[in-house]
């Protein structure tokens, strides 16, 4: 899907026909295709009966019900899981270099949260740059969630992750970090064991924590706008005084200060110290 398809608004199914398939899919798979935005998502949709082989929707759906495994695979299909290992390679360095630092100097033990984790790249990329800050001793903790049963199967097994996907990873750290099979990548065994995977929908379901660090990249791209600001609001509260929230490169809060963030950075927010005057975005 890109930019250039999703500037363009134009529906593609009558509301009759969308809200028979999101009444069948919220039941089917929990997911709430109202949150979405609906010409990118009517356009999946359209393009994927035909590729499965059905002329018509209930057909699909009665298919459905009868075979879990279908189910899994069109659940995969409406959930994007398009994921590399340090993604926007600039915005890592930031988060090494500024951020993790300042976090670290605040508290030697983080909590970190990577919401909509897809198979594992992005929570296994903060485990590496945390594990390589020397100067502290490991003891954080990384929490990875996703609403894709099978995309978490895939980031506890540790991959198998391509070499594109590992492209912004230094021959040294992939030496270190990676084990080479048949030309594809996995992490190894005792850095999987650092990052605790879950299953949760981000749209719904609650939030028990405080993190110190919050990652959401690349997954509100898909909300509406009522949607997305509500989940904004809920990861700010999820945020401890002078944590950070992550966002993707083509992401925006829109009026952070609204929900008690400031923006400090392009794509980085930090949650407000209780009695700190907000200050300006950095140019
Ligand atoms: C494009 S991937 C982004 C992966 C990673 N954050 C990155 O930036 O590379 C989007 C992920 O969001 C997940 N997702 C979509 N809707 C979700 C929801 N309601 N709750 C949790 N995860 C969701 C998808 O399953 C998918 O793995």
């Amino acid at each position: 899907m890109t930019d250039k398809q999703d500037a363009c608004p134009t529906f593609i199914m009558d509301d009759l026909e969308y809200n028979y398939i999101k009444h069948q899919v919220l039941s089917l798979t929990g997911i709430d295709l109202n949150c979405y935005k609906a010409p990118q998502m009517q356009r999946r949709l359209k393009a994927y009966l035909p590729r499965v082989g059905f002329a018509n929707w209930p057909k699909f759906f009665r298919f459905l019900r009868d075979t879990p495994a279908e189910l899994g695979k069109f659940r995969d299909y409406l959930t994007i899981n398009v994921s590399y290992f340090f993604r926007d390679a600039e915005k890592y360095k930031y988060l090494q270099n500024s951020i993790l630092p300042d976090l670290l100097r605040r508290r030697s033990a983080l909590r970190i949260w990577s919401a909509g984790c897809s198979h594992g790249q992005e929570a296994y990329s903060l485990f590496i740059l945390l594990n390589e800050a020397k100067n502290f001793e490991y003891q954080h903790q990384i929490l990875a969630t996703d609403i894709d049963a099978s995309a978490l199967e895939w980031a506890r097994a540790g991959g198998p992750y391509t070499l594109d996907e590992i492209s912004n990873v230094s021959p040294d750290l992939r030496l270190r970090y990676f084990t080479v099979s048949q030309n594809k990548y996995w992490i190894n065994e005792p850095v999987r064991q650092k990052v605790s995977f879950r299953q949760h929908n981000i749209l719904a379901d609650p939030i028990a924590s405080k993190f110190d660090l919050v990652i959401c990249r690349n997954v509100v791209i898909y909300f509406e706008t009522e949607a997305k600001e509500s989940l904004y609001k809920r990861l700010a509260d999820a945020i401890r005084p002078g944590g950070i929230l992550f966002v993707g490169g083509t992401e925006i809060v829109p009026r952070p200060m609204d929900i008690e963030l400031e923006m400090i950075n392009v794509s980085f927010y930090r949650r407000q110290e209780p009695g700190q005057p907000a200050k300006t975005a950095r140019k």
